[in-house]
């Protein structure tokens, strides 16, 4: 028999050993549940986010005692869905007062005050050309999407949200200087404690589709390459980053997640701040449609690449299998 002083399945040989030398956790405490509501009385599944549903305000707060109260989700990010006919080329809607977010924000937030709501700030879900921001249409038939102007939309956007009580404001647009302007202008407004989730490094991905489907927001024209970020580029994530927490983020976030472990892990070194990983609705898509086919087990797919996910750096997670996961973890 061979002599092998160094075996390293001694660490392996039991639960007990194994949950000892475990490196990674993965705990409800760390998941964000992104959702969906729109004005209608109507709780409507989702077709491309199985599992997912479009919230009527009242399906929402209902489903939000659900999530908070019995399964201990300590954080919703809410992103609003509007009919086509209260789109606009400017996107004003994004800041209307009384809009389905602001009016959700308040609910919520009314009946669990204890109940972390994040809101996403971007103008695609009300602009008819389905881009995050204002709009130029160049000669060709393409369009622009001018950053400075979009950033003064973003800041009334966030407003709006900061007073109907939000706690956290995440934009998701990719313009430049956007964080330092939201933060001055929340400042202003003595909304000093209301944070900011900035999407610092937002890949211009493929796997955005089924959330698109869900919002109906898919870009009308031309894609959203000018503005986020190139799938090729790990560097350029630091450079956002440094330039995110000079502009007073308090969160940095990396999107897609799982096909990006190097820049969360790339991250992780060079930053002290908390960082965010958004498993988007491709990646979910993917682990639901494998598992349907019956060659996945979902359970153990999804756990596996949410730790996998934490492993890279991130400290929380935002997936649409959050409800799920706090199921199994519970
Ligand atoms: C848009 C936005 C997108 C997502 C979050 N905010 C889509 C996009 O940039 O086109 C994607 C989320 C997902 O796919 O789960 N501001």
């Amino acid at each position: 028999m061979m002599k092998l002083p160094i075996r390293p399945r001694r660490n392996r040989k039991s639960e007990a050993i194994r949950g000892l030398i475990r490196e990674t956790t993965l705990s409800v405490a760390n998941l964000i549940y992104p959702m969906f509501v729109h004005a209608g009385e109507r709780d409507e599944p989702i077709e491309s986010l199985p599992g997912c549903v479009r919230w009527s305000i009242p399906g929402l707060v209902k489903e939000c005692g659900r999530l908070h109260g019995q399964l201990g989700i300590p954080c919703v990010d809410l992103f609003g869905v509007v009919p086509d006919v209260l789109k606009t080329g400017d996107g004003a809607e994004a800041y209307n007062p009384q809009g389905v977010v602001q009016r959700a924000v308040r609910a919520l937030k009314e009946e669990f005050p204890d109940l972390l709501v994040m809101t996403d700030v971007a103008l695609d879900p009300y602009s008819i050309y389905g881009q995050d921001g204002i709009v130029r249409e160049l000669p060709g038939g393409g369009v622009e999407v001018l950053n400075d102007e979009t950033v003064e939309s973003l800041v009334r956007q966030a407003i709006s949200h900061a007073e109907a009580g939000a706690d956290v404001i995440s934009p998701s647009d990719m313009m430049d200087g956007r964080v330092g302007a939201l933060r001055q202008a929340l400042d202003e407004l003595g909304y000093t404690q209301v944070s900011i989730m900035s999407y610092t490094s937002k890949y211009a991905s493929a796997f955005y589709g089924p959330f698109r489907g869900a919002l109906g927001s898919a870009p009308k024209a031309g894609d959203k390459k000018g503005y986020q970020m190139d799938p090729a580029n790990a560097r350029e994530a630091l450079r956002e980053a440094e330039l995110d927490e000079q502009e007073g983020a308090d969160i940095l976030m990396v999107k897609p997640a799982t096909f990006y472990l190097d820049v969360i892990a790339a991250m992780r070194k060079h930053t002290h701040l908390p960082i965010a990983a958004y498993h988007v609705s491709g990646e979910y898509l993917m682990l639901k449609a494998a598992a349907a086919s019956g060659w996945l087990d979902e359970k153990e797919a999804t756990l596996e690449a949410l730790t996998s996910i934490r492993r890279a750096g991130a400290d929380m997670i935002l997936t649409y299998a959050a409800p799920q996961a706090a199921e199994w973890l519970a």
